[in-house]
């Protein structure tokens, strides 16, 4: 099989695509052939060996997909060879097999498309997890977006808007806020130009936002913050920007506010059963037609580079898949 391998931890430009066997099912696990396979910001942390999870070298990158099962190992239920699926792993999915727990695999409605399945994969069920079962929230709340134009990002924007919130995007060019205006959003702040604090309260006034659901970190994290009303929720989700920000915890006490923590592979790993029901929720909200992911731009698997600096370069809205052609 085709498949991006990743032998040194040197970035993008150190990824080579190369011919392997193909691995085989253990048990419990399940070889699937993929079809496309969808991108996230943390394959570029991972390549370069700043990810929290380090696989051993050589390995192949790629963390969600969408294809048929081509293979069971001993003592897996409910999946057979020929099942439309999709799933998460930590690495192993830009390839054209990969191999998947059992109980990260998501069969796929007939009516959706394998891309739409590898992209509603890592963001959405990062952020379902955190709006629903880290700060529960509720209908006719007020959610603060940061980098809403992002694979999480957007994903916040519709599940934001999927709960009933008033959705707030603020992100770094007019052309990435009108893709959140396009998929739901309330109101758009162009943080890049403007002060991100005033902007808020010109919106929301003296209560302050009731969700701030934050991808991006650096500077934008303490006016985030203070833009918080009474017993408001950070939700700490990543820091794209590059800086891991340190805030001052009287911003928590002064207003009641919770610093909410959310990591998704750890979730994952200590509750399977919870994060299938979210996988099931979401599958079952795009097949019922209330929102799809946005594709950004497709690749075949050989123009891996490109599409991982397409995320790199943050140029990207929404999702960028990698197509294996010879599946197609
Ligand atoms: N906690 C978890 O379990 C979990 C799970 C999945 C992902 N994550 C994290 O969530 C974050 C977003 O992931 P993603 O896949 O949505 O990435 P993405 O599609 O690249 O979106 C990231 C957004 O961050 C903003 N940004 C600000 N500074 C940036 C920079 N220097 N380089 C790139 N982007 C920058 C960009 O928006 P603007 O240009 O509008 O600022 C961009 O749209 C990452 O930090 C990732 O590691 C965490």
């Amino acid at each position: 099989m085709r498949a991006v391998l990743c032998k040194t931890l040197d970035g993008v430009d150190a990824l080579t695509l190369e011919t392997i066997d193909p691995p085989k099912p253990g048990a419990g696990e399940v070889l699937i052939r993929v079809h496309v396979a969808a991108l996230n910001f943390p394959d570029l942390l991972i390549v370069e060996g700043r990810y929290q999870v380090k696989p051993p070298l050589p390995f192949v990158p790629g963390m969600e997909m969408a294809g048929v099962v081509h293979g069971v190992g001993e003592g897996v239920e409910g999946l057979r060879i020929g099942d439309r699926v999709s799933a998460v792993v930590t690495w192993g999915a830009f390839a054209e097999f990969a191999i998947a727990h059992a109980e990260r695999v998501v069969a796929l409605p007939d009516t959706m498309d394998f891309g739409v399945g590898a992209a509603l994969g890592l963001a959405y069920q990062t952020v379902w997890h955190a709006l629903k079962s880290r700060a529960r929230l509720r209908k006719g709340e007020t959610l603060l977006v940061l980098g809403a134009s992002g694979g999480v990002g957007l994903a916040a924007v519709q599940l934001g808007r999927q709960v009933g919130a008033t959705v707030i995007a603020a992100a770094s060019s007019p052309e990435k806020l009108d893709v959140c205006l396009a998929q739901g959003a309330d109101h758009a702040i162009n943080y890049r130009d403007s002060d991100l604090r005033k902007e808020i309260q010109a919106i929301v006034g003296s209560n302050g936002v009731d969700v701030v659901l934050d991808p991006v970190g650096g500077a934008y994290a303490e006016p985030a913050l203070r833009s918080l009303g009474w017993r408001g929720r950070y939700l700490v989700v990543g820091f794209a920007e590059g800086t891991v920000p340190k805030l001052p915890l009287n911003l928590a006490l002064l207003s009641e506010r919770d610093i909410m923590g959310v990591y998704v592979g750890e979730f994952f790993r200590r509750e399977p059963q919870a994060r299938l029901d979210l996988a099931r929720e979401l599958t079952g909200f795009v097949a019922a037609g209330h929102f799809a992911p946005v594709i950004s731009a497709s690749f075949p698997l050989a123009r891996y580079g490109e599409a991982m600096k397409a995320l790199q370069g943050r140029v990207a809205t929404g999702k960028i898949l990698l197509t294996m052609s010879a599946m197609a």
